[in-house]
């Protein structure tokens, strides 16, 4: 019996699927089909895909072409499975050739012709959402760069004061602008990573003007104002989710699982640190706690959960400018836990994450927040574990992603809970309204 392997993503099953399955079963007697995991497909950054595993196999069953499915889940599978399943001939289509020479050496290598004029990506990119973006610092090179891997999400326009901070990674076509009107006229939906003293009242522009927003955090600077946006959001049936790039890195969302799976028994303790020395030399600078307070609180409220008893901020004001914190410490008291934030842009130490539980504890090393490996440590080391998960665009594309999910589903699926959104909002109005505060 002559056996034949494929592999593939086979996301919203087409003919062109279909047509390459019919092939590759004709080159022998057994078809073998490879589809792909959906942690695979993460891990080589392909986050489009609309259908789980699950479905996808299904499709594949539905076409009644396949003898045996097996699940792709680890770069180097191929050659296990042609061993395993004792495969002759392994075929793939054409838009990958040459990529599979290498299998030569364990079986016959075909690559079939490709059937032209359709593809997964062309069916699922249906809808044409034009972005606008509001910022004034480089970070919306990146939202642009990002924003070029997410199906159906275009960058259209850009407020900015500052046009010499924009590099190549902005498209040509892209209006830039200093109005707000413009912008929101130019756009379906808008990423606001403005000054954050600004966020609340762009968002709520935006939402008054029935745009999609997804909004950097902190989304607003007291909670007040989370309610009031997430009320305008549900009247113009608008999508509004807090931007927050950590809250969709893979690695950090395995560990908020780990943690709370009680692989560490009970979490005891959330202490994170993160810092960045910066200059405070412009008056527009974000604050140390407005740019770190909602990363740093991220593990904490996601862990421990927002329902805390106590809440003290201990601030070290600059010199030069009191309105630029150096350092701010944030220390919660829970019923059974206790944890403790501390950002500083004017302050350096160890960006680690470090969650302690009574069977052990997860490490995560600096920078944490780009985390896309952690360890869980116990007592006897000998039960030490490592994890990795591959991290593409530092979670910015992943977020971009889901958002423009959100709207074509019409509901939002972002990482951010709403009570996280709001007692992160909390913190910073304790902090401005210098409540739970102290200056040293
Ligand atoms: N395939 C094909 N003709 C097409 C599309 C796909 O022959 N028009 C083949 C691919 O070459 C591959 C298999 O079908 O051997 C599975 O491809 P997959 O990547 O799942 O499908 P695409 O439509 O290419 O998906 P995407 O657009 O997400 O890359």
């Amino acid at each position: 019996m002559k056996k034949v392997i494929t592999y593939g993503t086979f996301d919203l099953l087409h003919y062109g699927h279909m047509r390459l399955l019919e092939r590759a079963k004709a080159l022998g007697d057994y078809l073998i089909v490879g589809v792909t995991s959906d942690t695979y497909d993460e891990n080589r950054g392909k986050i489009n895909v609309r259908q789980s595993v699950m479905e996808r196999v299904q499709a594949v069953r539905n076409t009644g072409l396949a003898d045996q499915i097996i699940v792709e889940e680890y770069e180097g599978q191929k050659i296990d499975d042609i061993r395993k399943y004792n495969v002759d001939i392994f075929a793939i289509g054409d838009d990958w050739r040459g990529k599979f020479d290498y299998l030569s050496d364990y079986c016959k290598v075909v690559y079939l012709e490709r059937t032209k004029g359709i593809s997964s990506t062309e069916i699922r990119s249906g809808q044409h959402l034009k972005l606008g973006i509001i910022g004034d610092n480089a970070y919306v090179n990146k939202v642009c760069r990002e924003c070029s891997y997410v199906n159906g999400l275009e960058t259209a326009a850009i407020l900015t004061k500052n046009p010499e901070v924009l590099d190549q990674s902005v498209p040509e076509n892209v209006l830039i602008t200093s109005d707000l009107d413009a912008l929101l006229e130019a756009s379906d939906c808008i990423f606001v990573r403005s000054h954050p003293s600004l966020h609340y009242e762009h968002a709520k522009q935006a939402l008054l003007k029935k745009k999609h927003v997804l909004c950097e955090a902190p989304a607003a600077l007291k909670a007040e104002q989370i309610r009031e946006l997430k009320k305008i959001a549900e009247e113009n049936h608008c999508i509004f989710m807090e931007g927050l790039k950590t809250a969709y890195a893979t690695a950090f969302n395995r560990l908020v699982l780990l943690a709370k799976s009680g692989l560490i028994g009970e979490v005891i303790s959330v202490d994170a640190r993160c810092t960045s020395i910066r200059e405070v030399d412009e008056i527009e600078q974000w604050s140390s706690l407005t740019e770190w307070g909602p990363t740093g609180l991220l593990p904490v409220f996601r862990i421990l959960g927002t329902d805390y008893q106590t809440v003290n901020i201990i601030t070290k004001k600059s010199a030069k400018d009191d309105r630029f914190d150096l350092f701010t410490q944030i220390h919660f008291v829970y019923d059974h836990a206790t944890a403790d934030v501390k950002v500083g842009m004017g302050v350096k130490s160890e960006g680690d994450l470090v969650i302690s539980g009574t069977e052990g504890y997860i490490y995560v090393p600096a920078p944490w927040w780009k985390t896309d490996y952690f360890e869980i440590r116990h007592e006897d080391i000998r039960d030490n574990k490592r994890y990795f998960f591959q991290l593409e665009g530092e979670g910015i594309r992943k977020e971009l992603h889901a958002f423009a999910e959100s709207i074509e589903d019409e509901r939002a699926f972002s990482n951010i809970e709403g009570n996280v959104t709001e007692a992160a909002a909390g913190i910073m109005e304790e902090y401005y309204f210098k409540k739970n505060y102290t200056e040293i």
